[in-house]
């Protein structure tokens, strides 16, 4: 079936931060294709707001700037852009100064037919003031959306400041935050795999599969980002997006799509993680930070050396791997081994389902061992499916045994370009539809879990252990599966 187009009703997409680098690299350009594809047209505005004097003509020009750097050459079509940046206009107001406050009434229609969404692409602790701006100018309204993305806190305490301060304005069914994981084609795709098909539910617990992998590798390096070494890669990557991907692997089959219905089993499989404290945090999970390589052909800069002065020394991880289990039925005695870290030997995003073994094997050494069947969802890039599974190696010289890939590769079986995650999340804002949101409990929730793993390595003062730049992470990751007798899966054919 090709995609189809449905359009969303007129909205104002109200977006505070409107000069920042989210909206340049993401926002807009995400909203572009929605549009280039007729999901909405010049009856939607998009109203900027931000410290900066700038006029509507300067966001239209950052518009068109973000387009040419951040939209593929083919998908450039003058005459969209034109129409497209026609329907942004923009809003000069610090909301931390409260004498000064600007109006939006000009920008923002009255008519309660069009959709209000707030998108607060700043800093959370901006979160409250501009939630009271909103209410205090009249811009609230109880069917209005608000958007807010990470770092939504540092620990439980802080993300409970956080969401109070956005639900002292806005109720639950209002606020969406954003993992941008869960708008990613390949990962509502889990969704359709487990619950579209009938062949994997039945194996999907303890008595079929051994263990489960989940890697999120990335080649960039993190030391020149700001933000990254106050956060590290536990809270940057482990305690959302790591968690999503577990949740929607080990979680129940919910009644139904409804947001509610699927938030309510995620959360009960954060909740049924075990935690992991107190000394158990040193066996069951290893930080890592990447030290640089210096080669003839290629140099790369370590974490320490790409820090500013002042930050030398840090402690922040950059790599992750850990064990998690998950107290219940259906899970009891099956880790899931995660692993997460910058400058590692290529990007790669992957869920691995380890099958057991068979339980008897009719062939005999020489005709090979059957290895247990494997699954391994390919998030990014060359997104696909592939189920490794044993044949009978064709032609003659008897039975002889050997392991192949049954493969769907996405880029071959479709021909659609894959929207980014951004484009879907959006327009679900629009559409009020929360599915693909983390519901405050949740993200509560999964603070609890990595909190005490934090502070255990805090309390540590032991740094980091080493790993070279462009490689698989430390040897303490290794050791960390391999103890169980397990390896990570590192088969990239
Ligand atoms: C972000 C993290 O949430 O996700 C980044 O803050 C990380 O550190 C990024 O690089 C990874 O996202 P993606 O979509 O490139 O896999």
């Amino acid at each position: 079936m090709s995609s189809r187009i449905i359009p969303v009703p007129p909205f104002d997409y109200v977006v505070f931060g409107a000069t920042g680098d989210l909206t340049r690299r993401k926002l807009i350009p995400a909203l572009y294709h929605r549009f280039k594809d007729g999901q909405f047209d010049e009856q939607s505005r998009i109203i900027g707001v931000s410290r900066s004097k700038w006029t509507d003509a300067q966001l239209q020009e950052a518009a068109r700037a973000s387009i040419a750097e951040f939209v593929a050459p083919e998908d450039q079509d003058a005459a969209v852009i034109d129409r497209f940046v026609s329907t942004f206009s923009y809003v000069a107001n610090d909301v931390t100064d409260e004498q000064h406050w600007a109006d939006l009434d000009t920008a923002l229609r009255a008519d309660p037919r069009i959709i209000r969404a707030f998108y607060l692409a700043v800093a959370p602790d901006l979160f409250g003031p501009i939630c009271q701006y909103l209410n205090r100018k009249g811009y609230y309204r109880r069917d209005a959306r608000v958007v807010i993305e990470k770092p939504l806190g540092h620990d439980l305490d802080s993300s409970i400041e956080i969401n109070d301060a956005v639900a002292h304005i806005f109720k639950e069914d209002q606020v969406y935050r954003i993992d941008h994981y869960l708008g990613k084609e390949t990962v509502q795709n889990l969704l359709a795999l487990r619950f579209a098909n009938i062949m994997f539910e039945p194996i999907w617990n303890s008595a079929h599969i051994d263990h489960v992998q989940i890697t999120v590798a990335e080649s960039v390096g993190a030391g020149t980002r700001g933000y990254y070494d106050e956060s590290g890669a536990l809270r940057d990557m482990i305690q959302n997006h790591m968690l999503q991907l577990l949740c929607l692997v080990a979680m129940e089959p919910p009644a139904s799509d409804d947001a509610n219905a699927l938030r309510d089993e995620k959360l009960k499989v954060l909740r049924s993680l075990k935690p992991i404290t107190g000394p158990e945090v040193g066996r069951a999970t290893v930080r890592g930070q990447y030290r640089g390589v210096t080669a003839d052909a290629t140099s790369v800069k370590g974490y320490q050396e790409e820090l500013p002065d002042d930050k030398k020394g840090s402690h922040t991880e950059t790599f992750v791997a850990l064990k998690a289990e998950i107290e219940n039925w259906r899970w009891s005695g099956v880790p899931f081994y995660l692993r997460t870290g910058k400058r590692m030997a290529t990007r790669v995003s992957e869920i691995v389902i380890q099958f057991r073994n068979i339980p008897h094997s009719i062939f005999d050494h020489a005709q090979g061992a059957p290895r247990p069947n494997r699954l391994v969802i390919r998030l990014q890039p060359d997104e696909g499916v592939k189920l490794l599974m044993m044949i009978k190696d064709p032609g003659p010289g008897g039975m002889r045994l050997r392991e192949v890939p049954l493969n769907l590769s996405f880029a071959e079986a479709f021909s659609e370009r894959t929207p980014e995650a951004y484009e879907r999340l959006l327009l679900d804002v629009i559409r009020g539809n929360q599915t693909l949101f983390m519901r405050r409990d949740e993200l509560e929730a999964a603070w609890a879990w990595v909190d005490p793993i934090r502070e255990a390595w805090d309390a540590d003062r032991e740094a980091p252990q080493p790993y070279s730049a462009g490689t698989w992470g430390p040897t303490g990751a290794i050791a960390l599966i391999e103890r169980d007798g397990r390896t990570w899966h590192e088969d990239r054919g």
